[in-house]
């Protein structure tokens, strides 16, 4: 493979120039997803169809500069093949079947066999094949915390409930957060085995917890699954994007020793520089309601951010996942913006 820019701000190297990619670059905001999103039916259906789940990740590919691709999945493909019933609900976002004691968690299934862990795979090799020389795809699943909120609460929510089992911690939410880690492992192994080169983990709801519920489930999870990705796939970097924990991105990639942390948008890039180890990575962290605003601000923003950030050390992004209502010329204004601020 030819040089990637990506792949080296992740070990450490110097870039040709500085790598760019956005968390939900795939989306509702291209009208090219949007036409293959209706052939598929629907969302889930076109999560486990490889030829247009592939279709779909290089779609922004086409048609912006990009550094990196992301396989076109979900964080929730894991419950679902560990057997928990999943839909989606146009406009409202997923419905999950709930666990809520000993039984219900005993009861789910490991992914190793999953048919829906095999599709996802091989839309990973399809989307192999189709990638230019030089621009890498990123893996991903959900961090253990993140994933038992939802299977917890069912749906998108204030996630009280969830919270409240982090922090009584009854036997069976102790054994999810295993059995997340355990199968979490198998499912990356199994992206990486099929031909991710990176990995991003999303703990969305990290932030949410106090610290000492922080500690034991964002923090402890994360430093395992970490830790055994890297001991079984040594080459494979991984991305930690543990959002809303500020200050604590530090200890988090000098504990886990991830590649790089994904940081949030309410979080000054100047003070994640301050905390993250001189060996790793930041990425982010444009404000994607930023992408909604003229097409002026948008480049100031991106122009700002790129000149707060050695380009060594940084993977432009956002802060979190692009909005439906963004208007495609956004993004192409964004790198413009970036590329000229690191002069052309
Ligand atoms: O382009 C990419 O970033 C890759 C694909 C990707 C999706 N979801 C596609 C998707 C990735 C990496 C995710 C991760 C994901 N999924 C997270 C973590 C990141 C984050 O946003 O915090 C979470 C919490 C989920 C769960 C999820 N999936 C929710 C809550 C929703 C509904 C909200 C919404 O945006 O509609 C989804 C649906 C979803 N996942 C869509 C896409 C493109 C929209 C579905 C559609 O086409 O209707």
């Amino acid at each position: 493979m030819s040089e990637s820019a990506f792949l080296n701000v992740l070990n450490g190297c110097q870039p040709h120039r500085r790598p760019i990619w956005f968390m939900r670059q795939a989306g509702r905001y291209l009208p090219e997803y949007r036409a293959v999103r209706e052939k598929a039916g629907s969302f889930l259906d076109l999560c486990y169809n490889p030829k247009l789940a592939a279709e779909v990740t290089l779609q922004p590919l086409r048609r912006f500069d990009l550094d990196a691709a992301i396989l076109f999945s979900d964080i929730l493909v894991v419950p679902h093949a560990m057997g928990l019933e999943l839909r989606f609900v146009e406009g409202e976002g997923p419905v999950l079947e709930t666990v809520g004691d000993e039984a219900a968690v005993r009861a789910l299934k490991d992914v190793n066999e999953s048919e829906k862990v095999k599709r996802v795979c091989e839309t990973v090799a399809r989307v192999r094949e189709g990638l230019p020389d030089g621009i890498p795809l990123i893996g991903f699943c959900g961090a253990p915390w993140t994933v038992a909120s939802y299977m917890i609460e069912g749906g998108s929510s204030d996630r009280n409930a969830a919270r409240l089992a982090a922090i009584e911690a009854p036997e069976w939410f102790t054994v999810l957060i295993d059995r997340l880690v355990e199968n979490s492992l198998v499912y990356l192994s199994a992206q990486i085995a099929a031909g991710v080169q990176a990995i991003q983990i999303f703990d969305s709801w990290a932030g949410e917890l106090a610290p000492e519920e922080r500690s034991r489930w964002v923090r402890a999870p994360l430093v395992e699954l970490t830790a055994r990705l890297k001991a079984l796939h040594p080459g494979i970097p991984v991305i930690l994007f543990a959002k809303g924990i500020g200050m604590a991105h530090g200890g988090l990639l000098r504990e886990s020793k991830a590649a790089a942390a994904g940081i949030e948008a309410e979080f000054d890039m100047a003070d994640a520089l301050k905390v993250v180890p001189e060996t790793a990575a930041v990425q982010g962290n444009l404000d994607p309601l930023a992408l909604l605003a003229d097409e002026r601000i948008c480049r100031q923003r991106a122009a700002s951010l790129a000149r707060a950030v050695p380009k060594n050390r940084h993977i432009f992004n956002l802060g979190h996942g692009l909005k439906p209502e963004t208007n495609p010329a956004r993004l192409a204004a964004v790198i413009d913006a970036v590329r000229q601020a690191d002069g052309g």
